[in-house]
């Protein structure tokens, strides 16, 4: 018994005492398992992180689709949550139907947390946004209804929460450029265009940060990494900057790609995380996250060469 214990203590500290984020790394969740949410994003309620994205562990039923949500207080040791949407085929997308991408806002006025994400068939040209609601944040999420937002096509989409908690959809429409637009009051639509950006890009991530406006895409190169890009404004109505190198362009940002931009408000200071994937197309579930404090300010962005770090939340300061 007592060395059962002894054992059962080893194992539960092992899982639970990360304190690390090991950029490129397999990151193991609570079970031990390799975190599975690609392509994702984060919300706050109360104290608790949410991370949802793709779910693409083996063995999966490969007629469904899987969204994944993660619970942390520390944004480093992540609970397991389940596969809060299982989506089968919604009406004749076809054979390798695509859902990338999943996005969660939670609105305070209905209390419902909605989903946003990208929808298509095979071969991509359906370029619509799904939209499935939840009554909790971890799920189940029940799918409502596909549409092109604001009658435009969209594939990547980000999510983009403005301090005053107006919620915002980034999505690439490939005809014309990096649209930014608000989500209806009660978030089941997509409102109002904010900024047409004529630049092709896509993951789209954007963070408010002392009174600016950065935002982050990816150019249009599949599972390949490319150099990623940012661009500046003092509104979400622009008129935005050029886009700027994030990274030495050579690094391919460190071989991966933005998903999201998340602001940890601490006591002494505010950082910002770029969140990206490092894609492995034949072996998907063991597709990386690149996550990295940025250096910002004064209309300036720069992903730091990826080393292992540390966090803490109360402060918000970062060590390497
Ligand atoms: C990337 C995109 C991914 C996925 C992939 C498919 O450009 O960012 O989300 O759609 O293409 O090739």
């Amino acid at each position: 018994m007592k060395y059962f214990l002894i054992l059962l203590t080893l194992i539960t500290s092992c899982a639970y005492g990360q304190d690390t984020i090991r950029p490129a790394e397999p990151w193991p969740d609570n079970q031990g398992n390799h975190i599975q949410a690609h392509g994702g994003g984060i919300i706050k309620i109360g104290k608790t992180y949410y991370w949802y994205g793709e779910e693409r562990r083996q063995g999966l039923d490969t007629t469904l689709r899987y969204v994944s949500c993660y619970a942390s207080k520390d944004l480093v040791n992540w609970n397991f949550k389940g596969d809060v949407l299982k989506m089968s085929d919604p009406d004749s997308l076809g054979p390798r139907w695509v859902l990338e991408r999943p996005k969660v806002y939670y609105n305070s006025g209905t209390k419902k947390y909605v989903m946003y994400m990208h929808i298509d068939n095979r071969s991509y040209k359906v370029a619509q946004v799904a939209v499935a609601v939840s009554d909790r944040p971890d799920g189940p999420f029940h799918y409502v209804k596909r549409f092109r937002p604001l009658g435009h096509e969209s594939r990547d989409i980000g999510q983009f929460i403005d301090d005053d908690g107006t919620a915002y959809l980034v999505f690439e429409d490939r005809p014309f450029g990096f649209r930014i637009a608000k989500l209806s009051g009660d978030f089941m639509d997509v409102e109002k265009q904010m900024s047409l950006i004529p630049a092709h890009m896509e993951g789209g991530a954007i963070v408010h940060y002392n009174g600016l406006y950065y935002s982050i895409g990816s150019a249009l190169t599949g599972w390949n990494p490319n150099p990623n890009k940012y661009a500046t404004a003092l509104s979400l109505e622009g008129p935005w900057s050029e886009f700027k190198d994030i990274a030495p362009p050579e690094t391919k940002t460190y071989g991966s790609q933005s998903t999201m931009l998340l602001k940890v408000v601490g006591k002494k200071r505010t950082t910002v995380i770029f969140m990206g994937d490092i894609w492995k197309p034949r072996t998907q579930w063991d597709s990386r996250y690149l996550w990295m404090p940025l250096e910002i300010g004064d209309g300036k962005l720069w992903l730091p060469q990826p080393k292992p770090w540390t966090l803490n939340l109360k402060t918000g300061e970062v060590a390497m």
